[in-house]
């Protein structure tokens, strides 16, 4: 049985980013899924959240990259049973500028959680196939750490904080998924937004929501993130919610928002993954022809191509040549 990858990723910074793949990855993990958490933010946020002390770490991610280590070798414990970290630390941000002339560069990542390690008898099976769920957490820049997560993931996961000029940045968002779509991975679909930090208080959140859910009425996870004091505590303890307050309102709403993807996920796979030739998303044996998994539907689950045409958020569509040569 294969996982399924999500990537969380948004370029404009402190929006929930990693608190949504370290929470909703410990509810799920808490839950018996087998859960992989990889981290590719050289601030290790993701790492330290969930007790990975990643200055004591001998390897990170970092080695993955630079081709010296096998992902599988850099895997560490978590402080949540069945939630198991590939650690970051701050000289992943050097992988940028050291992988910016190598080729194929943006395969690193997929390469490393396909890999079926043939060294040993009988082989290792590929990591994808030895976890329930992998996350990705995202560096907020849409470099070649962000594209890598792009390429290597079934479903991105958008992170969204309840505040003024909560779109900004979106649409070039939606534009790389596009262009990773067409360019590098033919099965990459938006899974949902999430809208965090909301404070309930105020009428600005409420008129935010209302807005990018005009944007993308299908998408938009149901489940709001409160801002909530255990939320912003947790990581300081290396604790995700589940562990350091579960009866907190926000422990409360990511357990909320876990039941919501695991729906969410149920949904897509009895509508989406089988195909008409009766192989689905993971079968190596089905043959890309280059379409998009899911035909023309711009998200994994919009019944309308609502955010397809002339709209700035559409993911659908070619991109320009001026704008492939940008990846
Ligand atoms: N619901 C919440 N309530 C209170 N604080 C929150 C909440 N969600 C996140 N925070 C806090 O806001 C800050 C930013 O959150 P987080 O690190 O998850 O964002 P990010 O998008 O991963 O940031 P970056 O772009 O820097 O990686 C953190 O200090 C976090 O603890
Ligand atoms: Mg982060």
């Amino acid at each position: 049985m294969s996982s399924t990858i999500y990537a969380f990723a948004n370029q404009k910074g402190g929006v929930g980013k990693t608190t949504t793949a370290v929470n909703l990855g410990a509810f799920l993990a808490w839950r018996g899924r087998r859960v992989l958490l990889i981290d590719l933010d050289p601030q290790g946020n993701a790492s330290s959240s969930v007790g990975v002390d990643r200055f004591a770490l001998p390897v990170s991610v970092y080695d993955v990259f630079m081709g010296e280590t096998p992902l599988r070798a850099i895997l560490a414990p978590s402080a949540i049973e069945h939630l198991v970290v590939a650690p970051s630390t701050p000289v992943l941000a050097s992988a940028e500028l050291e992988l910016a002339n190598t080729t194929e560069r943006e395969f690193v990542l997929r390469r490393a959680l396909y890999q079926v390690d043939y060294s040993v008898a009988p082989p290792l099976p590929s990591l994808r196939d030895e976890f329930d769920h992998i996350l990705i957490d995202c560096p907020p820049s849409l470099g070649v750490l962000t594209v890598n997560a792009l390429t290597a993931a079934d479903f991105v996961i958008v992170p969204v904080q309840c505040e003024y000029l909560a779109l900004e940045g979106l649409a070039q968002l939606m534009q790389t998924i596009a262009l990773v779509r067409e360019n590098l991975n033919h099965e990459l679909t938006l899974f949902g937004l999430v809208m965090t930090m909301f404070d309930p208080r105020g009428r600005l959140a409420g008129q935010v929501i209302q807005e990018v859910r005009t944007h993308f009425p299908n998408e938009v996870f149901e489940t709001l993130i409160p801002r909530n004091v255990r939320v912003a505590e947790a990581p300081s303890f290396g604790e995700p919610l589940v562990k350091y307050d579960i009866h907190s309102r926000g422990a409360e709403a990511y357990e909320k928002l876990t039941n919501e993807f695991l729906m969410r996920e149920a949904k897509l796979a009895k509508r989406n993954w089988q195909f008409t030739d009766g192989t689905n998303l993971h079968d190596p044996s089905r043959v890309d022809e280059g379409a998009p998994a899911f035909g023309n539907e711009p998200s994994a689950l919009s019944d309308s191509p609502s955010a397809t045409g002339d709209s700035p958020f559409a993911i659908g569509g070619p991109p320009s040549t001026a704008e492939s040569e940008t990846l």
